[in-house]
């Protein structure tokens, strides 16, 4: 009853506070393994509810990569100016430390966990156990596969992110026929690294099937070529031998080995998918650093600070934006919905192999040198400083 009571008012606070901006002041602290714990004092009459309790848990991928840094920032603000009771945990790319982070949050008496999951399978236990636990279940940008454990999925319109990546190679290629594509894919454990590759494809095989463009990099694709839609267990064969696994260092090596292989067939003007912003920064330096390729069209996702500079500096060619705040408040509304005993709105499903999961679906933005200041500095995502010769 109480407990109710506390919901109803954070979330009311929570609304006041998405509209005005204003609200109660979080506090960080380092726990133990370094994990951020913000934690806001719930204001109520009665004192022994305040503060034991955390509501909302939120449990992020990564600290290393800047994307999820972003999202942590807006879960903050949004949060901390409800004054929601609330901990952000990170699994530091293990599936055990995310188990871990899920069973603390359990133990801390969650209502909704919000997750983006290191490891779409293998979070499933995970979230069995929060279900068992009486807590509902918020997947966060990542899908959760195989359980019936999820209750409802935020997610950007990944296939869209994909398409918009092939599109934007297709319209700035260079004349002829041809033209050598290198692809590469995100994480195999990653639900949205499929998605993202079913779209890119989705525009570009057409090109790859007439001669247009050349693959360069994999026998897989290149074995697909004339196939327009590929099942999952095709685009895990290419996946599993173009995948970055979302890490810089493995984007680098591989794209590393792939130059080094290359015939001059396939150097000179090229086109590079590249399936997020960290691995496109990655593949870029590598290509710039060719004596052999004369230029390189790149793509890139996330709007990373460091990707908007590259973009800027003509090291980078574009990146989709997926304004994290959008996403963040989404998932916060669907915890005030569910706190509240409402049905969340949604505007879609996901099928996660085991049930359809409702989901609320984001629109992306096709950023580039041309627009980057009107969709990441006006919109207010980024301060104009952070960026050298902006325009
Ligand atoms: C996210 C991307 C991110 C990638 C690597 C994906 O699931 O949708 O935004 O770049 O993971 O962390």
């Amino acid at each position: 009853m109480k407990k109710k009571l506390i919901g109803l008012l954070m979330a009311m606070t929570m609304v006041v506070g998405l509209v005005t901006g204003c609200g109660g002041g979080a506090a960080d602290e380092k726990d133990e393994g370094g994990s951020i714990s913000s934690s806001v004092k719930v204001e109520t009459s009665d004192d022994s509810s305040a503060g034991g309790d955390i509501e909302v848990g939120i449990v992020l991928p990564t600290k290393d990569e800047p994307r999820w840094l972003q999202d942590q920032k807006q879960f903050e603000t949004i949060l901390g100016d409800a004054g929601f009771t609330y901990q952000v945990l990170f699994s530091q790319g293990s599936s055990a430390t995310e188990k871990t982070n899920v069973e603390t949050l359990i133990s801390k008496g969650i209502k909704v966990l919000i997750i983006c999951a290191q490891d779409g399978a293998a979070a499933a236990a995970a979230v069995e156990e929060a279900r068992d636990a009486g807590v509902k279940v918020i997947a966060y940008d990542r899908l959760i596969t195989g359980t019936d454990a999820v209750d409802y999925y935020v997610t950007f319109d990944s296939f869209a992110v994909g398409a918009a990546q092939g599109q934007y190679l297709i319209d700035n290629a260079p004349e002829g026929t041809d033209v050598p594509l290198y692809l590469y894919a995100g994480a195999a454990t990653d639900n949205n690294a499929f998605i993202f590759f079913e779209g890119a494809w989705s525009v570009l095989q057409p090109k790859i099937a007439d001669g247009t463009y050349k693959i360069a990099n994999s026998t897989e694709a290149e074995a697909l070529k004339d196939k327009a839609e590929l099942s999952r267990e095709e685009i895990g064969k290419i996946i599993g031998q173009v995948t970055t696994n979302w890490d810089f260092n493995e984007a680098k090596s591989k794209a590393e080995a792939h130059l080094t292989a290359a015939g001059s067939d396939v150097k000179g003007n090229v086109l590079v998918l590249a399936p997020n912003d960290g691995t496109s920064r990655s593949i870029a330096d590598v290509f710039a650093a060719d004596k052999d390729i004369a230029s390189y069209v790149i793509t890139g996702q996330d709007s990373e600070q460091a990707s908007v500079q590259y973009i800027i500096d003509g090291k980078q060619s574009m990146t989709v934006f997926k304004d994290t705040r959008t996403l963040a408040a989404d998932s916060v509304a669907m915890a005030v919905d569910i706190l509240e005993g409402k049905e969340p709105a949604t505007d879609s499903s996901y099928n996660n192999e085991k049930i359809d999961v409702p989901a609320k679906q984001t629109a992306i933005v096709v950023v580039t040198k041309d627009n980057v200041k009107a969709a990441l500095v006006d919109s207010g995502y980024y301060e104009a400083s952070a960026f050298t010769g902006l325009e």
